[in-house]
């Protein structure tokens, strides 16, 4: 009997291989019976044991709140202990980088710098942030990293791929993010980690080229030296666990074709050189084939692909992603939510912005820069539902523009025009000029999406669901599995987050219905 995949849900169902084409779901339902059915094929009995175990926690749900109703009790999630559930954070975490650019060189800097007591890690969830526990009468609010077994800061250890030959220093230093003064007491440190040879193609990134580029006839030579790179690392840093960060160059716009549907044609398409596989999505697959799970800080489409959620749901390597929500969209996905909540209309949001570091070179390229729009332009539509409000949204003009200005580097400036109404339609405006640090601002994010990622891989709930929608908080446009749409409310994602974690821990979700304190 051949596992392929298994994925231990509450309720233990479980899918494999019994022989070459005949697939086996088993699961349990609310009641505690077994159950079994034959496929033919892994994708199917995938989706009949999701189903299946969906169907199982509904309906315990309902007889929860049927039983909670009869008693008067408040609904609690289903009791269960953590241990068991989610695996201990022991011996090293190895973070792998794509692109050690001025994301990736602040990110790595910081985690020093923090290790090193010499700054704070503000901006971070997993460091600084509390969750609370139960009734607001009951005073637990416990850090985030002492609620759930998180990594160590100190035991993170990194490798990067990159297309310069610059090592982490050096690619600091041109980035021009952090200060001159904290870089020269972190230079042994970051000099001692030199990029990877890359895998890429100036046809996708057609702003830079670079040396440290390698070299394969086929796209899947290209993928199995990315494997044999993933191997070395581990094997060389002692790490026990591994993650993938996507932080390259945003490529040119592509649509997902019949080469992204499965594993197999994927394949044949690595072999075949087609031109729809962009490097990014070769990172994506050594990864996952590796069981390594794969975060997309980008917006490029990489593992938002149905072979990637295959994949990672197979190999049980947890994915999440796109385009770190840092700046703009974080504003958006915060006022948007404020108007729906008011019932204020919205005529019109214009939002430009001008940066001037090699991303900004980048998004000059059209091809790169529809890569980008998409993804920033698909926040208001969600938000706002113009179908359910046709007169409030139903007819609202969003522009989105990206300038290179060299003067500013790093230091972007994002203004937004927002033209909104009230009461018997009066028009009135909103400005927003917000002058952010890019890299400032993203690289908290990257250190929660390594820690929460290697905690949903430790996880026997998470591991096998592919995506990890409650990870859409740090994304301006967040995966989803096919057919739903993606949560862009900030503060809804921040819930989802959080009880996440609760339910994680058999804590009580909150719902913020408090009716209990007034009986
Ligand atoms: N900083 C932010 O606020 C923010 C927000 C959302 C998304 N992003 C995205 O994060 C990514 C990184 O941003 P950045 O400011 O660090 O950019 P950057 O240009 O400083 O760094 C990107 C690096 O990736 C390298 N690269 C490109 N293609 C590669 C490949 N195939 N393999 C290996 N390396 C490759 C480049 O050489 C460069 O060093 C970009 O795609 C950007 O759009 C950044």
């Amino acid at each position: 009997m051949v596992a392929v995949a298994s994925h231990r849900h509450q309720e233990g169902a479980r899918m494999y291989q019994k022989r070459p084409g005949v697939f086996m779901a088993d699961w349990w339902d609310a009641d505690g019976r077994r159950h079994r059915k034959q496929f033919t094929n892994a994708a199917s009995a995938r989706e009949h044991e999701h189903r299946e175990t969906a169907l199982a926690h509904a309906e315990r749900a309902t007889r929860e709140m049927k039983l909670a109703a009869r008693t008067g009790a408040t609904k609690r999630s289903p009791a269960k202990t953590d241990t068991g559930t989610v695996q201990p954070a022991k011996g090293k975490l190895g973070v792998m980088i794509p692109g050690m650019g001025a994301v990736a060189t602040t990110f790595v800097a910081g985690v020093e710098a923090i290790r090193k007591g010499l700054a704070m890690p503000i901006g971070s969830l997993t460091q600084m942030g509390t969750v609370r526990l139960g009734k607001r009468t009951d005073g637990r609010s416990p850090k985030v990293k002492e609620f759930v077994p998180l990594a160590g800061l100190d035991d993170l250890v990194f490798t990067g791929w990159d297309i310069f030959e610059d090592n982490m220093f050096e690619a600091a230093s041109n980035a021009g993010v952090l200060d001159y003064r904290l870089l020269e007491q972190l230079k042994p440190f970051l000099s001692s980690i030199t990029p990877r040879a890359a895998v890429f193609d100036h046809n996708y990134v057609k702003k830079i080229d670079g040396p440290n580029v390698k070299k394969g006839k086929t796209k899947m030579d290209l993928a199995e030296q990315l494997r044999d790179d993933i191997r070395e690392f581990k094997k060389s840093s002692g790490a026990s666990r591994l993650i993938t960060m996507w932080c390259g160059s945003t490529e040119s716009y592509i649509e997902p074709t019949e080469a992204h549907q499965s594993l197999k044609s994927f394949e044949k398409a690595l072999r075949e050189n087609d031109e729809m596989i962009a490097p990014s999505m070769i990172y994506a697959y050594a990864s996952l084939m590796e069981g390594v799970p794969f975060a997309n800080g980008a917006p490029n489409l990489t593992v938002d692909l149905p072979v990637m959620l295959d994949l990672s749901r197979k190999n049980e390597a947890p994915i999440c992603g796109k385009d770190f929500k840092t700046g703009q969209t974080l504003m958006k996905t915060v006022l948007a939510p404020a108007f729906k909540a008011r019932l204020l209309g919205l005529s019109g949001w214009y939002s430009t912005n001008i940066l001037g570091n090699r991303d900004g070179e980048v998004l000059d390229d059209p091809g790169s820069f529809k890569t980008k729009e998409e993804s920033k332009l698909g926040v208001l539509e969600h938000i706002l539902q113009p179908g359910l409000y046709p007169e409030l949204y139903g007819n609202m003009f969003h522009k989105v523009r990206i300038n290179y200005y060299p003067p500013r580097g790093d230091n972007k400036e994002g203004w937004d025009n927002i033209d909104i109404f009230g009461w018997l339609g009066y028009p009135m405006q909103i400005k927003v000029d917000f002058l952010c640090r890019d890299s400032i601002l993203a690289a908290p994010i990257v250190l929660d999406l390594v820690l929460f990622l290697d905690l949903a891989q430790r996880c026997s709930e998470l591991r096998g669901l592919g995506i990890q929608e409650w990870l859409s908080f740090y994304f301006k446009s967040p995966m989803t599995v096919p057919g739903l749409y993606p949560e862009h409310d900030l503060f809804i994602q921040l819930m989802k987050l959080k009880n996440t974690l609760r339910h994680l821990k058999g804590e009580e979700l909150i719902t913020h219905l408090g009716l209990e304190y007034y009986d």
